[in-house]
């Protein structure tokens, strides 16, 4: 099997767009292998499903290169989340169609939540693509590639009920070889009016309870030391154990990943305000290796628009929320997601979001302006009315105040000492670390000679940002 090569995935839950492209790689390669370059746009899913594919692909004779101009095979995960993720893709496609122009045998395939939406009309749009393969579909890669060897574009979008890929080992691909994700379940049957998520990734479906502890179990054997279990609405996984025919909750896995070593920490996401219980936080709080972070998004601070966006809570039942977690689990940091300029919200909704953001103290938000996205229920019901510069002034104040509002969770963490995992050299200087404390917060610190990556260690806060912690070690 393929083994890891020590370069930073993003650890977000939904990758900042302007990071992505993420181009993963491999160390080991046959060379009777032919290359398969892949790049990979979106959320963590759909990094996590790279390395699905990149497993298929390393039974297939294929190894990771970074090199697209000698790569026999150049695939392309993308995202639909927004319009903007999906110009993205557009914009490398035609980069790709030069390289294919150059060297007419390169194979591009065309993976992900935009090919599920676009199925056929991709192949009359873009017409130097091979082949096109929703999420669900990963495991005809092999036969889509053999079929555009003959000659024939095709496209493989079934969506299934069942397709965990459970038994595929994932190939850890741009591993920093300490955190890694872990997929728990697909799909989301919660449509949300404004998400086109539930249309490219088809229905829930959990995975089986024993193949995500194995592979916990694995990775760490591997020494990882980090892993993160990744689901569109975590709280709503739901296995029944054939052997006892008991019911398994996010909960119980959570208990299980957390037993299978003290030394592994568990993070997770992403968390429904509808469905997170006060089981799972009695859980977090219970086991010092499941971390005092919760990825909660809110979306927004009204109740009217919560009830536009069909997230079927309101402002009080989120607030209650954060409530039970502060109550359950002191100091727990809390992060959300929030869409601003959703159809019809005015000036007084938008305040309402600003002043939930103040009141709740998030930790951390990923913040959009609403993009309408074809098919959802937010297309067919409501108009798309608040004009662009209105969308983007909104998007502006809501990011100055989570910038004050990080500085100041952040200053309020200088003079404590944190247990940080070191995840490895900090981005500016080799001479220091970077790792994250439990409540997810990126912290930079002098190295010291006899500690590595995967490595815990305690850090003193001296210094923060709005984006980092700054310390040294104690207690070595
Ligand atoms: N427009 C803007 N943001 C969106 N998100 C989902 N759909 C849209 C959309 N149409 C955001 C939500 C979600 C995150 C992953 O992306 O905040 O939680
Ligand atoms: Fe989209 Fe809502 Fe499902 Fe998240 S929970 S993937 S926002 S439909």
């Amino acid at each position: 099997m393929l083994e890891n090569k020590g370069i930073f995935a993003p650890h977000a839950k939904q990758v900042d767009e302007a990071k992505q492209g993420e181009v993963f790689t491999c160390d080991t390669s046959n060379p009777t292998d032919k290359h398969f370059y892949i790049e990979s746009y979106g959320c963590a899913m759909n990094f996590s499903d790279s390395e699905i594919v990149a497993s298929i692909l390393s039974n297939n004779g294929y190894s990771a290169t970074t090199d697209i101009e000698s790569s026999d095979l150049i695939l392309i995960n993308t995202c639909s989340i927004r319009e903007k993720a999906e110009d993205k893709v557009r914009k490398r496609l035609r980069i790709f169609d030069k390289v294919k122009r150059a060297k007419p045998d390169t194979m591009i395939g065309v993976l992900g939540c935009m090919a599920e939406r676009l199925k056929t009309k991709f192949l009359e749009e873009e017409k130097l693509v091979d082949f096109v393969v929703g999420p669900d579909a990963y495991r005809d890669i092999p036969s889509l590639i053999t079929s555009a060897e003959e000659g024939e574009r095709s496209v493989n979008v079934l969506l299934s009920r069942e397709e965990t890929y459970a038994d595929i080992a994932p190939v850890r691909l741009n591993s920093n070889g300490v955190t890694g994700y872990i997929s728990i379940m697909r799909g989301c049957d919660n449509m949300c009016s404004f998400c086109v998520v539930p249309f490219t990734r088809g229905r829930e479906r959990s995975r089986d309870l024993f193949s995500i502890i194995s592979e916990a179990q694995d990775l760490f054997d591997r020494g990882y030391r980090e892993v993160t279990l990744l689901g569109q609405n975590v709280d709503s996984y739901k296995w029944s154990n054939p052997e006892t025919n008991k019911a398994v909750t996010f909960a119980n896995l959570l208990e299980q990943v957390a037993l299978v070593n003290p030394l592994l920490r568990v993070r997770f996401s992403t968390s429904h305000p509808k469905d997170i219980t006060n089981d799972v936080l009695h859980t977090i709080a219970k086991y010092k290796n499941i971390c005092d972070y919760i990825h909660l998004p809110a979306q927004s601070g009204s109740t009217r628009i919560l009830e536009l966006m069909n997230r079927t809570y309101t402002r009080e039942w989120y607030q209650e929320r954060i409530n039970a977690i502060n109550r359950i689990i002191p100091g727990c940091a809390i992060s959300s997601d929030i869409i601003t300029g959703f159809c019809t919200e005015t000036e007084a909704e938008h305040q309402e979001t600003i002043d939930l953001m103040k009141w709740a103290k998030f930790s951390l938000t990923y913040k959009f302006y609403y993009s309408e996205r074809p098919g959802t229920l937010a297309e067919r019901k409501y108009e798309d009315d608040i004009p662009y510069e209105v969308k983007k002034r909104r998007l502006a104040e809501i990011v100055a105040v989570q910038l004050e509002i990080s500085k100041e969770h952040n200053d309020r963490d200088i003079g404590k000492t944190f247990e940080v995992l070191i995840e490895g050299d900090s981005k500016k200087s080799k001479d220091d670390f970077k790792g994250k404390n439990s409540h997810g917060k990126l912290i930079v610190f002098p190295k010291s000679q006899n500690l590595s990556p995967g490595d815990y260690v305690q850090v003193l806060i001296t210094d923060a940002t709005s984006a980092t912690l700054k310390g040294h070690i104690v207690n070595e």
